[in-house]
């Protein structure tokens, strides 16, 4: 049985069942899996011809074995996870010009690809809750997809509270009504004013309700953002999918091209490659917000002010799953990476040494996007291709361009949104707003009735708190 470590070095390890209902460690890290489990040319070759459920039960069932989940279980839960997605493919590719492809990731029922991980782990959750006989909190801070794919998840799920926090103002309409119209008991939308770092001043405010110990315990809270080790392990399934489509051969080099923002889904391709999948060349595609570049082109992690994009999603300060992919580059080496994360918390920065630099950017390019260029991308590809993309696609299709010329192979380039979450932007970029930019989904959460706190940034600690223990004295 594979154990969990804390990334910090400071907690007991733990099995898969425990790591996933945990969330965050007890030390404040992160859980990793005492190894990886590989695959093999050989498994590759039989996985080829899989469906999208069929093959995220080979490489989930690596994870988990059958004593935590028997497979019938696991399957069960699979299916029924993926059951929810609008296209048949569950993942379909859509062929660009020059050996590039868009994965589209955001078939799911909330429009992004925090459906594709979001949905099963969310099922999982209750699967170990109802067998366990226990209830769990769970606090989601939100860019503005991951709350709407918690929340679908979580209805009728009773062992689950589910509170989703997310900053007004920085995202869309459509991903707040997403959220606030979701009406039914344990599904509770907050909107906290004036975060000046977005979605990072909710992980704030979530990392001091975990750090109480007695309101920890009192609400038994948990955690599906990526932090949670189950999701970056869901995440890994597409990039298997999106290589074994595009590979010619087994063995053959596929490259990706990812908008990243936390690096959660980054990290799960870069699980994938350390699993044995044979993936090529790894572009970080960025917004203006440069944190993952700069760490990635210079050694120098550091927190940055947040600037507001195109890409809202993307517009994080601080990429939590970079501290995994640390580790995992680093050699598990526990000690320096908390050694790292004190000096990142206590100064803003870390300089990594030239040797630990190299070690954490192999394989990896990255690529700055501006908003300007999002606008280009997205009109570049609906003209001459037809093909409407949200402005993260974008900003992952303008990397996999820069680049194409050097990197030789497919380049699959990940769609994460659906481009009617974000219309204001596309209209910007195109002067309309085709059929192809709706979806009627969003069209009927528009007159839908809404329910929702309201917090400032200014009092969120004192108020979340308070409101979050009144209500669930009431529910449970
Ligand atoms: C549409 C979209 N694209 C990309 C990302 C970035 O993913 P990650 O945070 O895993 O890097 C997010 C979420 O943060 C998102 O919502």
């Amino acid at each position: 049985m594979t154990l969990y470590h804390s990334t910090l070095g400071q907690a007991p390890a733990v099995d898969f069942e425990t790591a996933v209902l945990n969330g965050l460690a007890p030390d404040g890290g992160m859980y990793v899996p005492a190894e990886f489990p590989q695959v093999t040319h050989q498994q590759l070759e039989d996985w080829k011809e899989l469906s999208y459920p069929e093959l995220a039960h080979k490489v989930l069932s690596l994870f988990i074995d059958e004593m935590t989940v028997p497979s019938a279980d696991l399957k069960t839960l699979i299916n029924a996870s993926f059951s929810t997605f609008s296209h048949p493919e569950v993942i379909p590719h859509q062929p660009l010009t020059d050996d590039c492809y868009v994965q589209e990731l955001f078939h799911g029922p909330t429009l992004s690809f925090k459906d594709v991980a979001m949905g099963f782990v969310v099922n999982l959750f209750d699967y170990f809750l109802r067998r366990r006989g226990e209830r769990r909190t769970l606090m989601v801070a939100t860019s503005g997809d991951t709350g709407p794919a918690a929340a679908y998840a979580s209805i009728g799920k009773t062992s689950l509270s589910t509170w989703l926090f997310f900053p007004t103002g920085l995202i869309t309409d459509e991903q707040a009504r997403q959220m606030t119209t979701i009406l039914v008991p344990n599904v509770h939308s907050v909107a906290i004013d004036n975060c000046r770092n977005g979605s990072d001043d909710l992980d704030t405010l979530i990392g001091h309700c975990f750090a109480d110990d007695a309101f920890r315990e009192e609400m038994n809270l948990s955690s599906v953002n990526s932090i949670n080790w189950a999701r970056v392990m869901t995440q890994t399934v597409h990039y298997f999918y999106g290589y074994l489509r595009h590979a010619k051969q087994v063995g053959d080099l596929v490259n990706f091209a990812v908008p990243c923002g936390a690096f959660g889904n980054m990290c799960a391709g870069s699980m994938a490659s350390q699993m044995g999948l044979p993936v090529g060349e790894m572009i970080v595609a960025t917004n203006t917000n440069l944190v993952l570049s700069q760490a990635l082109e210079t050694g120098v992690f550091a927190k940055i002010d947040i600037k507001n994009t195109f890409a809202s999603a993307i517009d994080i300060s601080i990429p939590m799953n970079f501290w995994r992919h640390l580790y995992f580059s680093l050699d598990g080496d526990a000690d320096r990476i908390r050694a790292a994360w004190e000096t990142y918390e206590l100064k803003g920065e870390v300089r990594f040494s030239p040797a630990e630099h190299a070690a954490f950017s192999n394989g990896f390019r990255t690529y700055t996007v501006s908003d300007e260029e999002i606008l280009a991308t997205t009109r570049s590809l609906w003209q001459q291709e037809n093909y409407l993309l949200d402005p993260h696609g974008a900003v992952a299709v303008a990397a996999a361009r820069h680049y194409r010329a050097q990197i030789s192979g497919p380049i699959v380039c990940l769609a994460t949104a659906h481009p009617s979450k974000f219309p204001e932007t596309i209209r910007l970029a195109i002067g309309e707003l085709p059929a192809q930019g709706c979806h009627d989904s969003l069209e009927a959460a528009r007159s839908a009735g809404e329910r929702k706190y309201i917090f400032d940034f200014a009092n969120m600690q004192q108020e979340v708190p308070r409101v979050m223990r009144t209500v669930m004295t009431n529910q449970f």
